[in-house]
């Protein structure tokens, strides 16, 4: 759906279910990350894009201090919370832990709220890995400082707060990069991100190189248990050789250590991904897509071997477009791992040909067909206008 038709149906909602129109729309987008996997909480490199998918809120300003909510793409779901009371978990209602955790976070940052009537809908598919939830919550952010309630609050803030809720309220121990790329995306780039000191550096995306994003319908289950358990093996490995985090480890001391096989290997992602996503933004920078190919490549080599992040199906799906690339583009799964979607980078041409193989070539373990669709690197969160 078109931001355009997103923003009709959310307004055209927002005037049944309160009565009255809304007072301004956002937008922040969902994000498909090039390369750099589980290195941004190892204080690493990530080298994600903000995609033309969004989650897309019209809101007006209360004169007390109620927040209620209503989520479209939830069967029409309701919430309602006063900002003057302790802020509970909502009851049988995931989506509405993105809210309140994000609410409670700005909260907790001093800032004098207002009520806010919303209705939310969006077009990141759930459960993919394109960051449909981190898209959610930095879009509440962005709904706040529409009505002008977050005047020192810049995006990168919004983009920590946005984790803090997912971290502490809603319970996954997530790195920055998806909030910070849905805050922060630049159109037609991607962004490299220093995951310890926040800076972010545009590089634009070659001309004539599409973004392509296959969903192998796994969906990801017990996604944050497992996800979990990776951070936890990078901590312990960062323990054992006595650095802040894995970002500063070398790959001499890697080869010289007695850690455990397991950690090791695991620890050996980490490094040796935070070398490739440096190398893939000159590569990118320079429009070398071969090189490019390459990284990704050994970037899902890596996740499947020595993170073992990927599963069967998955890794299925990017042999079948590795087959029709055969090098003039790159493809890896990409996100928190467990099932979700690839990438591929790869000329504009090759698409329907990759399209059409994988129609031919790729079913699910349940027997679907993959969901292919091409994206545009697009602008972070803000308002829509006009
Ligand atoms: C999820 C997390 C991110 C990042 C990726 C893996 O998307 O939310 O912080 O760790 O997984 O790269």
């Amino acid at each position: 759906m078109s931001q355009a038709a997103l923003r009709i149906r959310a307004e055209a909602a927002f005037a049944s279910a309160f009565g009255t129109t809304p007072q301004a729309c956002v937008q922040a987008p969902g994000r498909v990350n090039l390369i750099g996997e589980h290195t941004d909480y190892n204080g690493g490199f990530v080298l994600p894009c903000a995609i033309d998918r969004a989650t897309v809120i019209a809101l007006r300003r209360r004169r007390d201090r109620r927040v209620r909510v209503l989520a479209l793409d939830c069967e029409g779901a309701r919430d309602e919370f006063d900002l003057d009371q302790p802020i509970a978990h909502p009851q049988g209602q995931p989506w509405a832990a993105y809210v309140r955790g994000m609410v409670q976070q700005l909260l907790a940052s001093d800032l004098a709220l207002p009520g806010l009537d919303m209705t939310i809908t969006g077009d990141v598919p759930q459960g993919a890995g394109l960051s449909s939830s981190a898209s959610l919550q930095v879009a509440v952010g962005t709904a706040f400082r529409a009505v002008g309630a977050l005047p020192r609050v810049d995006p990168t803030q919004v983009a920590l707060m946005a984790q803090r809720a997912e971290n502490g309220f809603v319970g996954c121990r997530c790195g920055i990069m998806d909030q910070l790329v849905s805050a922060r995306g630049q159109a037609g780039h991607a962004l490299l991100i220093d995951c310890r000191s926040l800076d972010t550096c545009a590089v634009p995306l070659p001309h004539g190189v599409a973004v392509l994003i296959a969903h192998s319908m796994v969906r990801r289950g017990l996604v944050d248990s497992h996800y979990n358990e990776r951070r936890a093996a990078c901590e312990a490995a960062a323990r054992h050789f006595g650095v802040a985090a894995l970002r500063d480890l070398t790959a001499a001391q890697l080869a010289s250590s007695t850690l455990d096989p397991l950690t090791l290997r695991r620890a050996r992602h980490v490094v040796t991904e935070n070398d490739r996503t440096q190398r893939a933004a000159v590569a990118l920078e320079r429009g070398d897509l071969s090189a490019m190919a390459a990284l990704m490549a050994e970037s899902h080599a890596s996740m499947r071997d020595d993170f073992e992040i990927t599963v069967p199906a998955v890794n299925r799906l990017v042999n079948v477009i590795g087959h029709v690339l055969g090098g003039q583009g790159g493809c890896r799964m990409t996100g928190g791992g467990f099932g979700g979607c690839v990438v591929a980078l790869l000329p504009a041409e090759r698409v329907g040909a990759v399209e059409s193989a994988v129609h031919r070539l790729y079913r699910s373990p349940e027997g679907l067909a993959a969901k292919v669709f091409v994206c545009r690197a697009s602008a972070g969160a803000g308002p829509l206008n006009g």
